[in-house]
């Protein structure tokens, strides 16, 4: 294009006057033959989500390449291995939390970022609908009520990474009772239930068999987002409510209820059994075999594998970790090419991260259907391989606008390289699965938890993070846990 062509960019909300030095930068200057200066527009990259996937792609990306658009109803990036150590102040929050400004500040100038929601696309005008939605956190009533503000966007590529919810599989009463673990919000309303259920429950006019059923917690999931928060949830109890209200400490119940017939399905034989001993040593009841089958208030049902039976368990808090969904947005995606897109789990991707059937759109992590597990690993492996892959197809102008459909003849598929898995389960003890020379090692007990604990750090996004956390594992060593939330 000619100097003289130049539009501001293709946000239909941007104001053209405001052509400054920011969006200038969105174009790069070519010399013709001719002397001629030549402004050619760089392609806009539009990345939805701040998880795993999104924000290594962030990281890795050669920002002076494109004008990159990062839109995501979170504005940080959320460290999940240490959620569950979250809802019981052995971390605090804002430890594990990267603001995404500071990313977009230290690794780029093309960068934008919207704290949206993106409701709907429009594959062909390559048109993205964002919305704002109104300030939930305003004291004002009538801000807290105003309608959403909705906005447009256009791309030219596309990257979805926009992750994965709760699952509740339609179970009765899941939604309006049950308490989920995939969010910060999620985090603290657990904390605020812990700190209220102990209150609530040493109030002298409380009956006992209504502070038994205060003290009844239940985890719903034995896979790992279900193991490692009943591991937080029993040191909260013996290493501070212990101290801090010792006869109540010990009429504390936890159980554990999994529909399978072990927990920790996709770890080893070994590692399954070791978690099973620890549990039952450190008094947390598993009810294996056993499907929830129906919340209500302060009871759930859960009917026996084995014999049908349904039975109904009082309850005082109930935490939902039974799997998870892709989210809403990836859906909306489906809908568009309906007869391609006919798997209800998610996005159908190919090995070079392409979503069929839908052109110059690309995603990963846990809201795609692949040979891969929905696991943080291979959402931030994918986003590293994607970023390299459109980095070295931006160096040829031609190269890039065959990206989608030419991908193949530049680079090599994507393949999800394990690097283990690692589980915390409580008593300062966790398990780890390591592969090595084409075997797994498997180890469990407070060797691994050292190990769980350096790779914690070691990974965590930024050095301010990894000191936050290991100020505050120092911290709760020295003082114990601080579960106070207003
Ligand atoms: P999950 O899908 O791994 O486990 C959910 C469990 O809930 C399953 O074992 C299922 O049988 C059980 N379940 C489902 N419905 C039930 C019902 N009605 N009653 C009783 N039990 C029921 O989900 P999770 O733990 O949230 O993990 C999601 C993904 O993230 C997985 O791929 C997991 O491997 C990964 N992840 C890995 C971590 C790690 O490696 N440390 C930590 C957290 C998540």
């Amino acid at each position: 294009y000619y100097a003289t062509n130049i539009s501001v960019g293709k946000d239909k909300d941007k104001d053209n006057r405001s052509i400054g030095k920011s969006a200038q930068r969105c174009y790069s200057t070519v010399i013709s033959s001719t002397e001629q200066p030549i402004v050619k527009k760089k392609k806009t990259l539009a990345l939805l989500g701040t998880g795993w996937g999104s924000t290594t792609i962030l990281k890795n990306l050669d920002t002076d390449k494109f004008d990159v658009v990062v839109i995501s109803p979170r504005n940080y990036f959320l460290f999940t291995p240490l959620l569950p150590s979250c809802t019981v102040g052995t971390t605090e929050n804002r430890s594990i939390m990267e603001p995404i400004r500071h990313i977009v500040g230290r690794h780029g100038k093309n960068i934008r970022f919207y704290e949206a929601q993106c409701t709907d696309i429009d594959p062909v005008a390559k048109e993205l609908v964002l919305e704002r939605s109104a300030d939930k956190d305003s004291h004002n009533s009538v801000a807290a009520h105003t309608v959403a503000s909705t906005t447009r966007v256009n791309y030219d590529y596309l990257v979805v990474g926009v992750g994965g919810t709760y699952n509740t599989f339609g179970t009765p009463g899941v939604q309006e009772h049950a308490l989920f673990l995939k969010e910060m919000g999620d985090a603290s309303k657990i904390r605020r239930r812990l700190k209220d259920t102990i209150e609530k429950a040493s109030f002298g006019s409380v009956s006992e068999e209504e502070r038994s059923r205060l003290l009844h917690m239940v985890v719903v999931g034995g896979g790992p987002t279900g193991v490692e928060f009943a591991g937080e949830l029993h040191d909260l109890i013996e290493e501070d409510l212990s101290k801090w209200v010792p006869d109540l400490a010990k009429q504390v119940k936890i159980t554990l209820i999994e529909a399978l017939p072990h927990v920790l399905p996709s770890f080893d034989k070994k590692l399954v059994d070791y978690t099973q001993l620890m549990f039952k040593k450190n008094g947390i009841r598993l009810m294996t075999s056993t499907a929830v089958k129906e919340v209500k208030q302060n009871a759930l049902v859960v009917r026996d594998a084995d014999t049908g039976l349904e039975t109904e368990i009082p309850y005082g808090t109930i935490v939902w970790a039974a799997g998870i969904r892709a989210r809403e947005f990836a859906h909306t995606l489906r809908s568009k090419v309906p007869e391609i897109q006919n798997n209800g789990r998610g996005l159908i991707i190919d090995d070079f991260l392409r979503v069929k059937g839908a052109p110059n759109i690309w995603a990963l992590g846990d809201c795609t259907v692949s040979k891969n597990a929905p696991l943080a690993q291979v959402a931030s492996q994918q986003g590293k391989w994607l970023a390299k892959a459109l980095n070295s197809m931006a160096k040829d102008d031609q190269q890039l606008a065959d990206a989608y459909s030419q991908i193949e003849r530049s680079v090599k598929p994507f393949v999800y390289s394990s690097n283990g898995s690692l589980a915390y389960i409580g008593g300062e003890r966790a398990i780890a699965e390591i592969p090595m020379f084409n075997k797994s090692i498997t180890a469990g007990g407070p060797l691994a938890s050292l190990f769980w604990k350096s790779y914690c750090l070691w990974e965590l996004f930024s050095v301010r993070s990894s000191m936050s956390v290991a100020t505050d594992w120092i911290k709760r060593a020295i003082f114990g846990r601080h579960i106070s939330v207003d």
